[in-house]
């Protein structure tokens, strides 16, 4: 077997056992089950300290991705440059959930002034392959793909695109173990397997 891969999950849900938590973990099983010497770790938004940009202009306009408030954020980002993967999966909260919006705020803003300072090495998430993962009660939850992929583009990151609808990603309404309609539980096991030959590829493009 080659080189080991590193997978983060990333469960925007204020429920940690919910239907974010299920189709995040189905993807990174389903690599552990294609690819055994994966290794997998998921990030709870519900257990995370992570404020709203305070506005500061300040740490993160002398420094790329220094931000000046003291909280979980810069663990997760230390975890998301350290993966060769990342999974992100969000429910349909009328948008999306305002903690998980505060963390995509946060490293949005630390990009945005990467760009305006003139930093010329590449982002450090770029390239990264990542699957894009929306779950509502009853509603289409496109608009959430959406808004995650507009998150990890910004990051130069490379979203997994998916055969098919929604395409961006998988979603799932209401309980996706009974959806046979978008049938999320089968598309995740998919992006898990598209997810590895991602990475796979990254592996042998970088030497
Ligand atoms: C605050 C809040 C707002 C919600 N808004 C919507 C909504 O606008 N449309 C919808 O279809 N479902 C909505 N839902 C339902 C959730 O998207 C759905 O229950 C989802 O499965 C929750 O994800 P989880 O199982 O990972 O916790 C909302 C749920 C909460 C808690």
């Amino acid at each position: 077997m080659g080189r080991k891969i590193y997978l983060l999950g990333i469960v925007g849900s204020m429920r940690k056992n919910g239907n974010t938590s299920l189709l995040v973990e189905t993807v990174l099983k389903s690599t552990r089950d294609i690819y055994p010497d994966t290794g997998t770790e998921i990030v709870y938004m519900s257990e995370l300290n992570i404020e709203p940009c305070h506005v500061c202009f300040d740490e993160c306009c002398r420094e790329p991705y220094k931000c000046i408030i003291e909280d979980d954020l810069e663990e997760v980002f230390e975890k998301m440059k350290k993966a060769d993967g990342i999974v992100i999966g969000s429910p349909l909260y009328f948008k999306i959930p305002s903690r998980l919006t505060a963390f995509m705020e946060r490293l949005v803003c630390l990009s945005y002034f990467y760009k305006r300072r003139g930093f010329k090495e590449p982002y450090p998430l770029n390239d990264k392959p990542c699957g894009l993962i929306a779950v509502s009660g009853s509603d289409n939850p496109y608009p959430v793909l959406e808004t995650l992929l507009d998150f990890v583009l910004r990051l130069r990151m490379k979203p997994i695109i998916m055969k098919n609808y929604p395409y961006i990603g998988v979603a799932g309404i209401g309980d996706v173990r009974k959806d046979e309609k978008l049938k999320p539980l089968e598309n995740a096991r998919i992006m898990g397997n598209l997810l590895v030959n991602e990475i796979l590829k990254t592996f042998k493009n970088n030497g």
